[in-house]
């Protein structure tokens, strides 16, 4: 069983979606151990309530700088005995100090068909280009935004009639079944 953490900042629907793969045995190859938020409001704390996981509220302003920020969060991690962290809508760059503690063991979901479309409002931007379709992506985290080696995406139609809504709840669809199954392939 491989020990993982979840990373949000958000609603969170992508850390309910992987929580409830796992509890169905959908992904039994690991253990969710907690989730690590960044916003003291945010509703994903409300769905790991539900969910009855673990959460740690840590929130860079009560830090001196980023460094001292990720340090925290490097000792809960590694008091857990996390092994790899999964970003989902963690609205933050990764520093170096958590980068270099999980080299290569952090993955990322960002909802465009990368390189298009990187950083805030993805959709957005997806949605006013004119493309005829879009997608999600799953990457491994470097130090840029979104940047990192992609390891699988899916598409989908942007349809002639679609508004900006229609076209996130599509989006999320696919990556609800793309996250758990890169999860599944990767983290062994
Ligand atoms: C997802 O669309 C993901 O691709 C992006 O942030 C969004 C998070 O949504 N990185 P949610 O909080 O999981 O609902």
């Amino acid at each position: 069983m491989t020990k993982v953490a979840i990373f949000a900042s958000g609603s969170g629907s992508n850390f309910e979606n992987i929580v409830s793969k796992v509890d169905k045995g959908h992904l039994n190859n690991i253990e969710i151990t907690s989730l690590y938020t960044d916003h003291h409001d945010a509703y994903c704390i409300e769905r790991a309530k539900q969910l009855k996981v673990m959460v740690h509220i840590n929130e860079p302003k009560d830090f001196e700088n980023k460094a001292e920020y990720e340090q925290k969060l490097i000792q809960l991690l590694h008091s857990e005995e996390v092994e790899w962290i999964i970003l989902a809508g963690y609205m933050r760059l990764v520093g170096p100090d958590l980068l270099n503690a999980y080299e290569g063991k952090i993955l990322n979901i960002h909802p465009s068909l990368l390189p298009k479309y990187k950083g805030k409002d993805a959709i957005g931007q997806a949605f006013n280009s004119g493309d005829k379709e879009t997608g999600s992506t799953v990457h491994y985290v470097d130090s840029g935004m979104d940047t990192g080696e992609i390891i699988e995406q899916r598409k989908c139609d942007i349809k002639p009639d679609d508004t900006k809504e229609a076209l996130e709840e599509r989006v999320k669809q696919l990556e609800y079944e793309l996250y758990p199954s890169v999860i599944a392939k990767v983290i062994k």
